[in-house]
C-alpha cells in the first residue's frame, strides 16, 4: 500500500473514522457526531461510526510502563478495538464524541485513547492524522470543556492534528438558558466535518514531513 506521509492512498476518498462514547444513538452526543459526518461524506468522504459500547474492550496492559520498547502492535491484548488498528491506520481522521460523565469523557472513551498507545509508541502511526473531538451534556451539570480538553491532551501528544474549530462541547440547558449560545456546536459540527475534508485533500496534495522526539529510554 502506496504511503505518502501517514496518509493511506489506498483509497481515493478522505477516510474519517467517527468513535461514539455514549450508550445512545439517539442522543446529543450521536447526534452531533452524525452532523460531523454527514457533512464530512457530503464533501466527498468515506464515513464509519464506530459505536464503542458494541465493543468488547480488555484494559491496557500497560505494557509501556514496564518496557517502552514492549509497548508494541503486537503485544496489545486482542479485542475489537485491536480488530479495528487496520481500519484506524488506513484513516485520516478521527472524530471522537463523548457524553460528559463526572466532568470528564466516559470509561469507554478512555479506554478507546489508551488503546492508541502502541499506534503511537510503536511508529507515530497517529502523526499528521486530523482529529476532532466533541463532549456534549444536555443537562448542563459541568465538566464539558474539561471532558473535550481531556481528549485534546492526549490526541495532541500523540502527534494528531486539529482543525480550527474542531473542539466542540455543547453544555445543554440550564433553568431554560439561552439556546442561541448553548447551540454553537451543532451549527459548528458541519463546517468542522466538511473543512477537514478539506484539509485532508490539501495534505495529500503537500504532504507534511512530521517530526517528533524520540526519547531513548
Ligand atoms: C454516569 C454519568 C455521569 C454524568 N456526569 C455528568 C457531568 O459531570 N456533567 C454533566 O453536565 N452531565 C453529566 N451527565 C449527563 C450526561 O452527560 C448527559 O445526559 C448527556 O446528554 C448524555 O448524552 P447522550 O444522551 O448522547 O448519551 C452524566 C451522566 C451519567 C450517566
Amino acid at each position: 500500500m502506496a504511503v505518502i506521509g501517514k496518509y493511506s492512498m489506498a483509497t481515493k476518498s478522505p477516510f474519517i473514522i467517527g468513535v461514539n462514547g455514549s450508550p445512545h444513538t439517539d442522543g446529543i452526543v450521536y447526534e452531533l457526531l452524525n452532523a460531523v459526518m454527514e457533512a464530512a461524506a457530503k464533501a466527498g468522504a468515506e464515513t464509519r461510526i464506530i459505536n464503542l459500547y458494541e465493543l468488547l474492550m480488555i484494559p491496557t496492559p500497560g505494557n509501556y510502563s514496564r518496557d517502552h520498547a514492549s509497548e508494541t502492535i503486537e503485544n496489545a491484548p486482542k479485542d475489537d478495538i485491536t480488530a479495528l488498528y487496520p481500519e484506524i491506520l488506513r484513516s485520516d481522521a478521527l472524530v471522537l464524541a463523548t457524553p460528559v460523565y463526572w466532568a470528564n469523557m466516559s470509561a469507554v472513551m478512555k479506554n478507546f485513547i489508551e488503546h492508541l498507545t502502541p499506534l503511537e509508541s510503536d511508529g507515530f502511526h497517529l502523526e499528521g492524522k486530523l482529529a476532532a473531538v466533541i463532549a456534549a451534556s444536555k443537562e448542563n451539570e459541568g465538566g464539558v470543556e474539561m471532558a473535550a480538553m481531556a481528549m485534546v491532551a492526549p490526541l495532541m501528544q500523540m502527534g494528531m492534528l486539529m482543525p480550527p474549530n474542531s473542539v466542540m462541547w455543547y453544555p445543554g440547558q440550564w433553568m431554560g438558558g439561552r439556546t442561541d449560545y448553548t447551540d454553537w456546536a451543532k451549527r459548528e459540527a458541519p463546517e468542522v466535518g466538511r473543512s477537514m475534508v478539506e484539509l485532508i485533500s490539501l495534505l495529500r496534495e503537500h504532504p507534511i514531513e512530521w517530526t517528533h522526539y524520540e526519547p531513548g529510554f
